[in-house]
């Protein structure tokens, strides 16, 4: 984003448009833009994770020209972590640090009340081990924040799915979550299709996951269908099957766009050892 681009936008307007997610070290090459915004113009950043790639991310943030930023928040698993972590940032960077001991939280669900601490539009900084991260994400997208993230951002296929189908929800409806119009579980459905015009018509029709859920896959029937007899996926698809997951369900949806014949015939035939009953899930085809 240019200089100019960045300066017409609100600080967190900018913020506001969607959860960011980058690396770290990217805040302050990518700058905070410096127009006030309805309330205040100052960003407020939580540190989860404070060991030392989450200091050094925490000091390139308040070393930002853009405008007014403070580190109001901190959160780690071990004290003597996070004491290190506030001395060193506090030495550096004067009263940008603004983090009494009642905002300096331990333990596994320190996270959240460091996140507690921020406004809809600020950032929430996450520096832990990567295990960590889906979960501390989803709670910040409940909370309307931005989040910049160090790599490695996932170790594994599943909790990369989960973070990307997250990330893609309309920036629309993330801000309905933002404003409690909508909880999480319906957010978390509209990631059934990375489509946000698609999203955003359904969000015109529905307010709960159940509804959204039954809008995104009228088409479609569920894995527990009489007309499904689950084959495996990859056979599924392989015969020219779609199957839409719902990474955050235990049941898939499949296209109705075969007849019953069809399923009988080609896609019926047992995968060897199984048996032909409707399975309880996608991931028991037996
Ligand atoms: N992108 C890069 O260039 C780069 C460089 C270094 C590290 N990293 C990554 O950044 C992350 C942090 O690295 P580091 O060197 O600062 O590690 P570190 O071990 O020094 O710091 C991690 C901190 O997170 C805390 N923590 C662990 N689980 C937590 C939880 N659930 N809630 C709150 N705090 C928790 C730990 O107590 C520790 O203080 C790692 O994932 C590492 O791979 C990336």
């Amino acid at each position: 984003m240019s200089q100019t681009q960045e300066r017409t936008k609100s600080r967190r307007g900018f913020l506001g448009d969607a959860a960011v997610v980058a690396g770290a070290s990217a805040l302050a090459a990518a700058g905070i833009p410096a127009v006030h915004a309805a309330g205040s113009d100052l960003i407020q950043v939580a540190l989860i994770g404070c060991g030392g790639r989450g200091t050094g991310a925490a000091g390139e943030a308040l070393s930002t020209k853009g405008g007014p930023i403070k580190l109001v928040a901190m959160a780690d698993i071990f004290e003597n972590r996070l004491n290190g972590s506030h001395a060193n940032l506090a030495r550096g960077h004067g009263d940008k640090v603004d983090v009494p001991p009642e905002r300096r939280f331990l333990g596994f669900e320190a996270y959240r009340q460091a996140m507690d601490c921020l406004k809809p539009g600020d950032v929430a900084i996450f520096a832990t081990p990567p295990a960590f991260r889906w979960v501390h994400f989803k709670y910040a997208i409940e909370k309307g924040l931005n989040v910049f993230m160090e790599k490695p951002v996932t170790v594994d296929g599943p909790t990369t799915r989960k973070m990307l189908a997250l990330a893609s929800v309309s920036p629309k409806i993330i801000n309905a979550l933002a404003a409690d119009k909508i909880d999480l579980a319906c957010a978390q459905a509209f990631t059934l299709t990375d489509d946000h015009k698609r999203q955003e018509r359904v969000f015109k029709r529905a307010r709960t996951a159940h509804e959204v859920r039954a809008l995104l896959t009228e088409t479609k029937v569920t894995t527990g269908h009489r007309l499904f007899r689950f084959v495996g996926a990859d056979a599924y698809r392989e015969a020219g099957g779609t199957l839409t997951c719902d990474l955050f369900a235990k049941a898939g949806k499949v296209s109705r766009q075969y007849g019953r014949s069809d399923l009988n015939g080609h896609f019926l035939s047992p995968v060897s050892g199984c048996q032909l009953h409707p399975p309880r899930s996608p991931d028991r085809p037996c």
